[in-house]
């Protein structure tokens, strides 16, 4: 179970997302989010993540945008990063743990890595995988205040209904934070 029924620790989904629910633009452009909010804005957030679990474009923009503009991606984590890919990196990272396969084996093993902190799922196609196997406890979006008109969606194709359970709505700057319970 991921109901971090191991520890304290929740699985979450975290986004930055636009009004009308683009987590990044077209040819998964991500520098509009840098404009309302920075990397480092909420380091709580940062703090109460013990392991991410990424999907492999997710980790390719990441890693392009770092080659772009060093420094330019970064959030302050530093805890285990487990990169979800049927194949090796073109830049392999030898702090990344590689991770194939079945999602429920590749989130008990990052939640056990997360050390009874949040686990933080990151890309849309993983975090559906995630949502339809039951396995996500919260999601905190960002609310930007933009309208892309394009782009990656929240999820990709294929998420049946979800329903939510409110947890808090917050405004810090431009942003409108929103967090919910994903009910199962
Ligand atoms: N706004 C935000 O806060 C935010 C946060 C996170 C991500 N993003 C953006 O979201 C976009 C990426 O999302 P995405 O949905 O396109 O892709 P993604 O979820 O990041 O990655 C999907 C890829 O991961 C690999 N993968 C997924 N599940 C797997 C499994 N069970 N076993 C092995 N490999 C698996 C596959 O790659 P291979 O088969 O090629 O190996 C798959 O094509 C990027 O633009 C990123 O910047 C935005």
């Amino acid at each position: 179970m991921s109901d971090a029924s191991t520890g304290n620790g929740k699985v979450v989904v975290n986004r930055s997302m636009s009004l009308d629910g683009f987590i990044a633009g077209p040819g998964h452009a991500m520098d509009w989010i840098f404009d309302f909010v920075a990397p480092d804005e909420f380091p709580d957030i940062a703090a109460a993540t013990g392991a991410m679990l990424v999907g492999r474009r997710t980790w390719e923009v990441g890693d392009r945008m770092e080659a772009e503009e060093s420094g330019g991606a970064d959030y302050p984590f530093s805890g285990p990063t487990f990169v979800l890919t049927h194949r090796p990196l073109e830049r392999p990272d030898p702090a990344v743990r590689i991770l194939s396969g079945d999602i429920g084996e590749a989130v008990a093993t990052a939640v056990d890595a997360a050390g009874g902190k949040n686990l933080e799922i990151l890309g849309a196609d993983v975090a559906g995988q995630c949502l339809r196997r039951g396995l996500v406890d919260e999601i905190l979006v960002y609310v930007l205040p933009v309208l892309l008109g394009d782009g990656i969606r929240f999820s990709a194709p294929g998420l049946t209904r979800t329903d939510l359970e409110p947890i808090s709505s917050t405004r810090s700057g431009a942003v409108t934070i929103l967090r919910f319970r994903v009910r199962k």
